[in-house]
């Protein structure tokens, strides 16, 4: 199955929560994953190209691919059924290549902010995805949630975003996740995002493999 981060808002933690979620796939789930970075900025490759020199075997290989692939790669991974693939994208939706990307995945998750420009960043990016795919779930990850903040507006933003995917719990504002890396997640960071991924997991993901195991 195909899992795509993407938000048009930039900066919201695309990048950083598709490494931490493919480093738990692997590491927490035993799950084959490989992640496609398709970002032209390549923050995601650059570091795993970094760390390969110093570090043992990987968790699992890292792409650097543009977005005109998407077709060769989706006919590619779809021959492993077991396999899950991670596409990390930049924030830019008016890109025409990124329409088949939005039409050819399963699940796409989508971490947003609970300010006034990030949430209507991401309502209307909910729209476009929508519109292009009927089909594939979303999945929306409040980011970078200040635990001494009261956030006026969360009830009202979930409810808007409920009726185009599902609303995770919140994901904290960590110092520690600027140190991330595709080898490995320390003990402190898989205890802080597992509940979040737990759910995606359990509810989008394998079931998912369950219901391809069934056809
Ligand atoms: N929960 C968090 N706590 C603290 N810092 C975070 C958290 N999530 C992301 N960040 C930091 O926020 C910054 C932006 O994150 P990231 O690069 O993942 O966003 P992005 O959505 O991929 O951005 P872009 O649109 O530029 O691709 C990074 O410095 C990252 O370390
Ligand atoms: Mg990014």
């Amino acid at each position: 199955m195909i899992t795509l981060f993407a938000n048009q808002k930039g900066g919201v933690g695309k990048s950083t929560l598709a490494v931490l979620f493919a480093n738990y796939l692997s590491l927490v789930q035993n799950k084959e994953v490989v992640l496609f970075d398709m970002d032209n900025q390549r923050s995601i490759y650059n570091k795993f190209q970094a760390a390969q020199v110093l570090e043992n075997k990987p968790l699992y290989e890292v792409e650097a691919a543009e977005m005109e692939q998407f077709a060769t790669i989706n006919s590619i991974v779809r021959e492993n059924e077991n396999l899950v693939t991670i596409l990390d994208v930049a924030g830019n939706i008016e890109n025409d290549h990124l329409i088949p990307v939005f039409q050819g995945v399963d699940l796409i998750i989508c971490p947003f902010a609970y300010d006034e420009f990030s949430v209507g960043a991401t309502i209307d990016f909910s729209e476009v995805v929508r519109t292009l795919n009927e089909k594939a779930k979303i999945i929306f990850i409040p980011n970078r949630i200040k635990t001494n903040v009261k956030y006026e507006t969360l009830e009202s933003v979930n409810k808007v975003l409920s009726n185009f995917g599902a609303v995770t719990k919140p994901i904290p504002e960590r110092i520690d996740f600027q140190r991330i890396t595709t080898f490995e997640t320390p003990p402190s960071i898989i205890q802080v995002v597992s509940p979040v991924f737990d759910l995606i997991f359990n509810e989008f993901i394998h079931k998912y493999a369950r219901s391809w195991e069934k056809v």
